[in-house]
């Protein structure tokens, strides 16, 4: 089976990780995209934010959520109160995943399968293990299922406190929508709200 966990290093904190991360191999996704997209963040830092797999931007500059939901997301947790100087932000999937319609067009994101979210595991196992926050901001379906597993629904449990143990520790955890579902979204302005809402929630559990 594909997985990341021959290159996890069990020292040496976020730096080693990240590191290490850059020559993972353990599924197929590091032969097509740019770089790994590793988290970023502050190991004090007291939120990680989960969403599914860097974007067209995020691979090209190697830094998560940089682009248009990226930026949709800062704006999000401004509104919420949330200080983004203790925000981790990481993604399920470390590998962008595309297709093209036709050689030499434009980029298509297309959803990491779970045998990949599962090979990928591991990676975000370290960080929480590493950064140990108070909470967990889950973005969306891919991240819900990577960590509370397939049966994870994002409408029923979304803004909502879940605490669930997972890789051997109690976590808590805040459900919301994935900003690009946002920006999808016909009512773009409802579910932005929507997001803000949940977002609330998790800065006042925060205190
Ligand atoms: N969408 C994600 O899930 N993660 C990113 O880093 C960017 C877009
Ligand atoms: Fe490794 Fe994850 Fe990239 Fe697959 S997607 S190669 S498991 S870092």
């Amino acid at each position: 089976a594909y997985t990341a966990e021959p290159f996890v290093p069990s020292r040496g904190g976020l730096p080693a990780l990240r590191r290490a991360a850059a020559d993972c191999r353990g599924c197929p996704l590091h032969r097509d995209a740019t770089q790994t997209v590793f988290g970023a963040g502050s190991t004090d830092a007291r939120v990680m934010l989960v969403g599914e797999q860097p974007g067209d931007q995020e691979d090209r500059q190697g830094k998560p959520f940089v682009g248009p939901a990226g930026k949709l997301l800062d704006r999000a947790l401004a509104e919420a109160g949330v200080d983004p100087g203790e925000v981790y932000v990481t993604n399920a999937v470390k590998h962008f995943k595309f297709t093209r319609a036709e050689p030499r067009k434009r980029r298509i994101h297309k959803a990491p399968s779970l045998r990949e979210t599962t090979a990928c595991a591991p990676w975000l196992a370290a960080e929480l293990a590493v950064v140990e926050p108070e909470l967990i901001v889950v973005l969306g379906a891919t991240a819900g299922k990577a960590l509370l597993g397939s049966s994870f629904r994002v409408t029923q449990v979304r803004g909502t406190v879940l605490e669930e143990e997972i890789h051997g520790r109690p976590e808590r955890l805040v459900p919301t929508v994935h900003p690009s579902a946002v920006l999808r979204a016909d009512d773009r302005e409802a579910a932005y709200r929507g997001l803000v809402a949940d977002l609330r929630t998790a800065a006042d559990t925060l205190g």
